[in-house]
C-alpha cells in the first residue's frame, strides 16, 4: 500500500488562482483569498438569518454545469436569495469556486454552499465496486480508495458524498448490491468505517480541504426490496431490522459519519423518508447521532407517490417532524415549510436544529474559512501512485472460485491451469476483454475510459515483457450481443492456443441503480460461446466481471478455473494479469453467497435453520426423482428440488494457489462466567509451495435464544500472511457484549446459554466446537 503522506495537510488553505473570480482579484489585496466573513459561529450566524434564509439552507439543489459561464441565471439568484444550502452533481472546480463566490460575497451572511456529488468507489482513479473492495475483506485497501477518492473530488471542490452505502444485500438480483459490501451486518460495517475514516480522515474539523464529508446511505433496509427490484416494498420485522439492517449504520455512526441518506423504500408501511421511527427513535435517540440528515433524490416528495404523504406540503410536514434535516432536489420544504410553521404546525425552532446541523458541517468542513478550491490542486488527480493503489486494491479484490487440473491429458502434466505456465499461447477470448468502459462499473461518472487499463492492454505489456503470447478474439462485441458470428475465429484462436482466458460477464449498465435483473444468468450468447470453445478441449480459464454474483449452474462444469474480478475498475487489467501469472497471489474472499440459481434467492449464510433444516444425505434431484414418487421422498426439508439447497459457493470462499490447514480448534476453558473473555484458537498451516495471504474467519451460533438466532454469524476475521510451510496460531477474543442481540421487545441483550465456534477458511467449512458463557 503506497504511503498517502505527500498529501495529508501541505494543501490546507491553499492559495487560490481560479481566473476570472472576482473575490480572488479583491482578496488578494488583503491576504491570500480568505473571505472576510462576519462569521463567529453556526449558533451567532442563525440568529441573524431570516425564516426563508433557514428554510433555504434546508435545500440540495441539482446542477450540471461544466463551466461557470453555464450557471443558469435561476441559479444564481437562488444563491444570491439564500435559497439553496447545497448543489450536487458538480464535477468541476471552476463551477464550484463561481458557486461559492457567489454564495459567499452576494449571498445572505456570506454561508458557502456544501458542494455535492456521488464519489462512491473513486473519482478519477475508479476502484472495484463496493462489492469487489469487500472482497478484498481488508479495510486499509477500502480506506485507501476512499481517501484518494477524497483527494481527488475535493480537487474539484467537491467536499460531501454519498458513500458508503451500506444496505445489507442478500439478492443478487437487486442491481445495486455492486454497491454494498454484500450481506454481512459484521464485514459490512469493518468496511463502512474503513470508508467514512478514508473519506473524513480522523477528524474532519482539522481543516484538511483534501477530506469530504462522507455519507451512511440508505437508512434503512433498502437492500431487502422485494424480489430484488430496485425501490420495491420492503417488510423487515424487529428484530431482523436490528440485528441484521441496522449494525453497519451504527458502526458508521460511531465513526462519525457526518451525514445519513434516508432510503427510497418504503419500510414496514412507512416510506423510509418520512419515518420518525426511523430518524427519531433509532438514530437520533438510540443512537445518538448528531449529524446531518438528508434525503434521498426526490424521496420527500415520492412519500405521495407510496401513499404515505396526501400531497407535497403532506410529505414536507412528515419529513420535517420525522427528523429530517435537507431535502435532496424535491422542494417541498422551500415551497411549504413557511407555511407550515405559520399554520403551528411546525416550530421555528425545530427548523432552527435542522439548520444548525447543516451549518456545523459546513463549519467542520471549514468552508466558512476557505470555501474555495485551489486550481492548483488539479494536479492531484489521476497521480501515479493513485493507480498503483487501484492496482493492488483490484488485485486484491479478485477471488478464485475454482482451479482444477484440466482433464486434457496433455495440459493435466502441468497441473493447475492457474496460474499460467510461461511461455504459454493465450487465447484472449470474450467481449470483456477490452471492456475500458465497462470494467470501470456502475457509479464512475468522472471515470475517464482512457485511463482504463483492459485485459488486452496488459496482455500486451506482458507480452512485451516476454511472459505472455496471445490471440486476441472477442467471439461478442459486448456482454448481451447475441451474434454468434465471432464464434468460428474464437474457436480457431481456442485450438491454436495452450489455454483460453475468457474474460466476459455483465457490462456495467446491467447493475447499479435500477438495473436489477431477474434472470442472473450470463447475458446475450456467452453461454453459448463458452460451450463452444470447451468443445475445443483447450483448458478454460473464465474471468467475470459483474456487478453480482452470476447464475452459472449449466456452464460451471465446464470451466477449468474460475476468477470473479467484479468490476475493478481503471487499473483491471493489470490487476487481472498479475494474478492470473502469478505476479500476485489471488487473497480475494467472497462477501456474498454465490447461489447455483436465481431461484435461490435471497440466500444468505447466516439465515435461520428452520425446524427441517435439509440433511446433508443423499439428496435427490428433481431429475433423478421416480414416477409416481412417494410424498415423503425428499425428507421433507427446506429445499429446492432443482437446487438443492447449498450455494453454489459459500459465504467466505475464495482459493489461492497454495494449500491450507485448519486444525487444533481450542478453548482453554469451555465453561465461563460471563465477564470472561472468550478466546477461541486454531492453528492455520500453508501446506502449499506459495505464500499465502489467508482470511481466518470467526463464526459464533448461539444455539437457542429467545429469538431464533442465524446459523452462524460472523464475528471477527484476521488476514494472516504464511509463507509456504508456515503454521501460525490464530486467537480471536470477545466478550459477552459481542453476544448480545436485539430481542423480540428491540431490547439489547446477552443471553447467557451454549454456542458453538468456528474458526474456518468460510462460512460452509469446519467443525466447530461449543461453548457456555453463563
Ligand atoms: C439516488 C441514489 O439512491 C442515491 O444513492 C444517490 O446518492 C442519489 N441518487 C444522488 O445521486
Amino acid at each position: 500500500m503506497i504511503i498517502l503522506s505527500l498529501f495529508h495537510g501541505g494543501l490546507r488553505h491553499g492559495l487560490l488562482v481560479t481566473k476570472g473570480l472576482r473575490c480572488c482579484a479583491a482578496a488578494l489585496a488583503v491576504s491570500l483569498c480568505t473571505v472576510p466573513l462576519a462569521w463567529a459561529s453556526p449558533e451567532s450566524l442563525l440568529a441573524k438569518m431570516t425564516l426563508s434564509q433557514k428554510i433555504g439552507q434546508l435545500q440540495q439543489s441539482h446542477l450540471e454545469a461544466v463551466t461557470a459561464e453555464d450557471i443558469p441565471k435561476e441559479v444564481k439568484e437562488a444563491i444570491r436569495q439564500g435559497r439553496v444550502g447545497s448543489y450536487l452533481n458538480i464535477n468541476t472546480v471552476a463551477v464550484a469556486n463561481e458557486l461559492q463566490r457567489l454564495a459567499v460575497e452576494e449571498g445572505p451572511h456570506g454561508v458557502p454552499l456544501l458542494v455535492a456529488r456521488d464519489v462512491i468507489h473513486g473519482y478519477k482513479t475508479i476502484f472495484p465496486i463496493p462489492l469487489g473492495q469487500a472482497a478484498t475483506w481488508n479495510p486499509d485497501a477500502v480506506e485507501q480508495g476512499a481517501r484518494i477518492a477524497a483527494i481527488e473530488a475535493s480537487a474539484d471542490g467537491i467536499r460531501w458524498t454519498f458513500a458508503p452505502m451500506l444496505d445489507i444485500s442478500r439478492d443478487a438480483r437487486w442491481g445495486r448490491i455492486a454497491e454494498s459490501f454484500g450481506e454481512d451486518p459484521y464485514l459490512t460495517s469493518v468496511m463502512g468505517v474503513a470508508s467514512v475514516m478514508g473519506y473524513q480522515g480522523k477528524d474532519l474539523s482539522q481543516g484538511d480541504s483534501t477530506h469530504i464529508a462522507a455519507t451512511a446511505k440508505h437508512f434503512l433496509g433498502y437492500g431487502a426490496a422485494e424480489a430484488g427490484r430496485d425501490y420495491n416494498t420492503t417488510y423487515i420485522p424487529e428484530p431482523l431490522l436490528h440485528n441484521q439492517y441496522l449494525p453497519p449504520f451504527s458502526a458508521a455512526v460511531a465513526a462519525g459519519s457526518a451525514s445519513i441518506m434516508t432510503a427510497f423504500n418504503d419500510l414496514n408501511g412507512v416510506p423510509a423518508s418520512i419515518s420518525s421511527y426511523l430518524m427519531d427513535t433509532i438514530l437520533r435517540q438510540e443512537l445518538a447521532y448528531k449529524g446531518v440528515i438528508v434525503s434521498d433524490w426526490d424521496s420527500v416528495v415520492e412519500t405521495v407517490v407510496h401513499g404515505g404523504a396526501e400531497d407535497n406540503k403532506d410529505a414536507a410536514y412528515k419529513a420535517a417532524k420525522a427528523g429530517l434535516d435537507m431535502e435532496m432536489v424535491s422542494t417541498s420544504y422551500a415551497d411549504h415549510l413557511a407555511a407550515l410553521i405559520q399554520e403551528g404546525k411546525i416550530s421555528e425552532l425545530e427548523i432552527d436544529q435542522k439548520v444548525l446541523r447543516i451549518l456545523r458541517l459546513k463549519a467542520q468542513l471549514g468552508l466558512f474559512e476557505q470555501p474555495y478550491t485551489d486550481i492548483a490542486r488539479q494536479a492531484e488527480k489521476k497521480h501515479p501512485k493513485f493507480h498503483q493503489t487501484a492496482k493492488e486494491v483490484a488485485a486484491q479484490s479478485l477471488v478464485l472460485l475454482k482451479n482444477d487440473v484440466p482433464s486434457h491429458k496433455k495440459a493435466a502434466k502441468l497441473g493447475k491451469v492457474l496460474p499460467l505456465k510461461p511461455g504459454q499461447k493465450v487465447a484472449l477470448i470474450g467481449p470483456m476483454v477490452d471492456a475500458a468502459h465497462d470494467q470501470m462499473g456502475t457509479w464512475a461518472m468522472d471515470g475517464e475510459k482512457q485511463d482504463s487499463i483492459t485485459v488486452l492492454q496488459a496482455f500486451e505489456q506482458a507480452k512485451v515483457k516476454g511472459s505472455v503470447q496471445y490471440r486476441y478474439v472477442p467471439g461478442l462485441d459486448f456482454s448481451r450481443d447475441k451474434s454468434t458470428k465471432g464464434f468460428k475465429k474464437a474457436i480457431k484462436a481456442a485450438k491454436w492456443a495452450d489455454v483460453i482466458v475468457y474474460v466476459g460477464g455483465e457490462e456495467a449498465a446491467l447493475s447499479g441503480e435500477a438495473h436489477s435483473r431477474a434472470n442472473i444468468r450470463l447475458p446475450g450468447a456467452q453461454e453459448a460461446l463458452l460451450a463452444a470453445l470447451k468443445q475445443t478441449g483447450t483448458p478454460l480459464v473464465v474471468v467475470l466481471m459483474a456487478g453480482r454474483q452470476i447464475e452459472l449452474h449449466d456452464v460451471l462444469e465446464s470451466f477449468d478455473s474460475l476468477v470473479m474480478a467484479w468490476h475493478p475498475g481503471t487499473m483491471g487489467g493489470p490487476a487481472i494479469v498479475d494474478v492470473l501469472t502469478g505476479v500476485s497471489e489471488p487473497v480475494g474472499r467472497l462477501p456474498v453467497t454465490w447461489p447455483k440459481m436465481g431461484g435461490q434467492l435471497p440466500m444468505y449464510y447466516n439465515h435461520k435453520n428452520t425446524g427441517r433444516p435439509p440433511q446433508s444425505r443423499p439428496f435427490i434431484m428433481m431429475d433423478d426423482y421416480p414416477l409416481e414418487a412417494h410424498q415423503h421422498s425428499l425428507g421433507h426439508a427446506a429445499t429446492h428440488m432443482d437446487a438443492g439447497y447449498l450455494p453454489q459457493y459459500p459465504f467466505g470462499f475464495g482459493l489461492s494457489y497454495s494449500e491450507v490447514h485448519y486444525s487444533d480448534l481450542a478453548m482453554a476453558k469451555r465453561v465461563l462466567a460471563r465477564d470472561e473473555a472468550i478466546r477461541v484458537s486454531a492453528v492455520v498451516k500453508n501446506t502449499g509451495l506459495r505464500p499465502v495471504t489467508e482470511v481466518v474467519q470467526f463464526y459464533v451460533q448461539d444455539i437457542a435464544g429467545s429469538v431464533t438466532r442465524p446459523v452462524k454469524e460472523l464475528k471477527q476475521f484476521q488476514r494472516i500472511v504464511l509463507a509456504p510451510g508456515e503454521a501460525k496460531t490464530v486467537t480471536f477474543e470477545l466478550s459477552h457484549k459481542d453476544l448480545m442481540f436485539f430481542n423480540a421487545k428491540t431490547q439489547h441483550v446477552f443471553e447467557p446459554g451454549a454456542f458453538r465456534a468456528w474458526i474456518a477458511p468460510h462460512a460452509a467449512a469446519g467443525k466447530p466446537l461449543t461453548f457456555t458463557v453463563r
